[in-house]
């Protein structure tokens, strides 16, 4: 490893971070490692050291520049593992709607909802997508997010999912945030295919499943499993291909209704399985059986109106928890993570060192990163956040105002 420190961040007055490579469940979730009054050295993109000034002194030369975090607070840049990032337009027409009451699944089934983002979508070209995708990602970056999963799932057919899934590698070759790519064809049920259903899961299994897989366009396949869109059989039959085609695995699972999701998720078992509110006993039961990690996102729970997920539950029976954004334009039409973190703490009474841990290291092994990001030690890519706080409960207490001051992503000062 590179022993030139590129950059020293000193006076950092609280340090952190969850520690070692794998997710930390139930109450060891909350265990995680804090230093005061310390220095963090980094050189060739990645974490090289922490420690006193003096500890860290073989690291630093007259090159190595020096920025004083004035005694804040420092934590992981956050990753966020759900995100719905790359799509045409926006959906505030449907506020009205929701304010009248009318179901997120009922302006789905009228032609709405995800089919209007897919109409959109197939509208804008792939430099237009490209375009919007970087000014979210600058602001996801403001809020401190340096890592973000991206799913498709607005093309709906071979040639617009081939295209969403072309800007989020495009997006990851032009811009800092890092970006993990999951194929999320099994949405929604195209308009084409409203009267062939079968059609639409033999298009998924023969044509793009293979497509994705042979030109590396994702890691992940996901599926909404959810009623009226595809059910726990048909789920079972495109994650398995998914499987069969070297695709890992994610699951929208009992988002609104139980309908197997959760159980599917605990028996393929998927990597993760995501939502989860109306999970039932079973359901978590058989994702503590499997080792699937639940990404719960508690904005899109405040943003419909829905019960928040059951994560004291899911932490007791070992099931380690990542907290995510959901961002979309129609569940969850918001950027930052800091919201969600406030709702993890606020509604799932998470305390804010397991929520911490459910935003980098969890939250990394939920997308395959936990090697690499996720946590502060040397090796692991360079990513810090350091936030307008003394301490790690002042950024739970406070909320609605952005409290990240500078991000540093693969060693180099990207916010200030
Ligand atoms: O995770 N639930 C399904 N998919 C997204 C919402 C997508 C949309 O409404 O555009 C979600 O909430
Ligand atoms: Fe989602």
């Amino acid at each position: 490893m590179n022993s030139h420190a590129d950059l020293l961040i000193k006076n950092i007055g609280l340090l952190a971070t969850p520690t070692g490579s794998v997710p930390k469940a139930g109450a060891a979730q909350g265990q995680i490692e804090t230093h005061e009054n310390v220095c963090v050295a980094m050189g060739g993109g990645v974490f090289l050291g922490v420690g006193s000034e003096e500890q860290l002194r073989s690291f630093v030369d007259a090159d190595t520049a020096v920025l004083d975090a004035g005694g804040c607070l420092a934590t992981p840049g956050l990753v966020d593992a759900h995100t719905h990032l790359v799509f045409g337009g926006w959906r505030q027409h449907e506020l009205g709607l929701k304010l009248h009451g009318v179901p997120y699944l009922d302006i789905l089934k009228s032609g709405g909802g995800i089919l209007s983002t897919v109409r959109a979508t197939r509208a804008a070209s792939l430099d237009e997508l490209v375009g919007k995708g970087v000014g979210l990602l600058h602001t996801m970056l403001e809020h401190g997010t340096t890592t973000c999963e991206a799913k498709s799932g607005y093309g709906l057919s071979t040639e617009e999912e081939k295209k969403q899934l072309l800007a989020i590698r495009k997006l990851d070759d032009i811009q800092p945030v890092d970006l993990v790519a999951t194929f999320m064809g099994a949405h929604a049920l195209p308009e084409e295919y409203s009267d062939d259903r079968e059609g639409y899961v033999r298009l998924l299994i023969e044509q793009m499943i293979p497509l994705v897989a042979k030109e590396r366009l994702a890691e992940f396949c996901d599926i909404f499993c959810e009623t009226g869109v595809f059910s726990a059989e048909e789920s079972r039959r495109i994650l398995t291909a998914a499987r069969e085609h070297g695709l890992k695995t994610k699951i929208h699972a009992d988002e609104i209704d139980a309908i197997g999701g959760a159980v599917l998720a605990g028996e393929l078992p998927t990597h993760s399985a995501e939502h989860l509110i109306a999970a039932d006993d079973e359901g978590l039961a058989a994702m503590a059986r499997g080792g699937t990690i639940a990404v719960v996102l508690p904005a899109t729970s405040f943003y419909l109106g829905k019960p928040f997920a059951r994560v004291q539950d899911m932490m007791s029976l070992g099931i380690p928890v990542a907290v995510a954004s959901d961002f979309n334009p129609g569940s969850s039409p918001n950027l930052s993570l800091q919201l969600p973190m406030n709702l993890a703490c606020y509604q799932y009474k998470m305390t804010p060192e397991q929520v911490l841990t459910a935003v980098t290291l969890n939250a990394a092994a939920a997308i395959g990163r936990a090697e690499t990001v996720g946590t502060v030690e040397p090796g692991k890519k360079a990513d810090l956040v350091l936030w307008d706080a003394p301490d790690l409960d002042f950024i739970f207490y406070r909320y609605g105002n952005n409290q990240v001051r500078t991000v540093v992503k693969n060693g180099t000062v990207m916010i200030e």
